[in-house]
């Protein structure tokens, strides 16, 4: 009964019930809602039919005191509500607790919340602003956040969770459609909450693994100065500082290699490879005039080649560098390598020279 009301309404307005959550939580919303319906329809019924009925009407007189207590009707509707509300009680804290209780061999995904992107952290140390996880496998996301409160919301899923800056909170799911889905934040959190949104994609049974391996080997298969727009995006850099010249929460990255810029303290730099390493990883040592000092410190979560990979992207967009940029992968793909060298020793050599 109650997924029968649950699918005739998800037909109308609910978005795609693609999680193990879905069939719980709309059959309980469900009930409430048509439990809501019909005692709207009563009380207002009720009301429209004694409105007629005791109507004043010409020449007539009340000529009777109005009943003023009934132990049986006093004790209907005081038990009935209590049962039914025991009973919403019931369903919604079963389903709370097991929203808040994953299975133990649930696959965890680490959820990095900041102003204002989504950044999900996989086993093997790939960081991503999409979240991608295999169907039909128990997830687990733990989540923080760098800043604010921000609020990891699925409406495909039927989850939603806040991470809450100085500590961890633990949501899970079981993804049971492959597809993309919306990932919002659902707690205002700024400028660009509004923004701050990511998509789902649930890799179809064997899919998975694949996708994580490639994805966690860009810098093999990627040029270098791509890799380095591809982690500008990734790690979040795209949220303060622009690539087109645009001034932000930071300086523009356009022109940046090369450019001298003025400090706060009245000093004047030259933005080359230490400047650059030394901003990410201690922002705070140097400031550029007109700005603030409030960028996170990228020490222990960027790799030397990634660095070397931002290095070589800022110098793609300067008009300061005139110097050649490599286009070989920065990390060896030791397969492709030696594949590349048996199919055919030209194309390396033309590499090479
Ligand atoms: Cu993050 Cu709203």
């Amino acid at each position: 009964m109650i997924n029968l009301l649950a699918q005739l309404g998800s037909r109308v307005w609910m978005p795609d019930n693609a999680s193990n959550y879905g069939s719980e939580v709309d059959g309980l919303f469900y009930f409430i809602y048509w439990l809501c319906v019909l005692m709207f329809m009563m009380i207002l019924g009720w009301m429209i039919l004694f409105v007629v009925r005791y109507r004043k009407r010409e020449g007539y007189q009340a000529n009777k005191p109005a009943p003023h207590h009934s132990t049986a009707l006093e004790l209907t509707w005081s038990i009935i509500p209590t049962i039914v509300v025991m009973g919403i009680f019931y369903f919604g804290f079963k389903g709370f607790l097991d929203m808040a209780t994953p299975p133990s061999q649930a696959y965890e995904i680490q959820v990095i919340a900041k102003k204002w992107s989504w950044q999900f952290v996989y086993p093997n140390g790939h960081v991503d602003n999409n979240l991608h996880v295999p169907v039909d496998t128990p997830i687990r996301l733990v989540m923080q956040s760098d800043d604010v409160i921000h609020s990891l919301f699925i409406p495909a899923f039927r989850i939603k969770k806040d991470a809450v800056p100085g500590r961890f909170t633990k949501t899970w799911f079981t993804a049971t459609q492959p597809g993309d889905f919306n990932l919002f934040c659902a707690e205002y959190c700024g400028q660009q909450h509004s923004v701050m949104k990511s998509t789902v994609t649930v890799h179809p049974a064997g899919e998975f693994e694949g996708w994580l391996t490639d994805a966690a080997n860009f810098l093999k298969k990627m040029s270098p100065a791509e890799a380095g727009a591809k982690i500008y995006n990734l790690r979040g850099c795209a949220q303060c500082h622009t690539s087109d010249g645009q001034a932000s929460t930071g300086p523009t990255f356009k022109d940046l290699f090369g450019r001298e810029e003025a400090m706060t303290d009245g000093s004047k730099l030259l933005a080359d490879e230490d400047y650059i390493k030394e901003s990410i990883l201690e922002p705070g040592a140097h400031i550029v005039a007109g700005y603030q000092n409030v960028m996170p410190t990228y020490k222990g979560q960027l790799k030397d080649s990634e660095i070397t990979a931002l290095i070589l992207y800022f110098k793609s967009i300067s008009k300061h560098f005139d110097g050649t940029i490599p286009t070989e992968p920065l990390e060896k793909d030791d397969q492709a390598a030696s594949e590349q060298e048996n199919q055919s020793s030209e194309t390396t050599t033309e590499g090479q020279q």
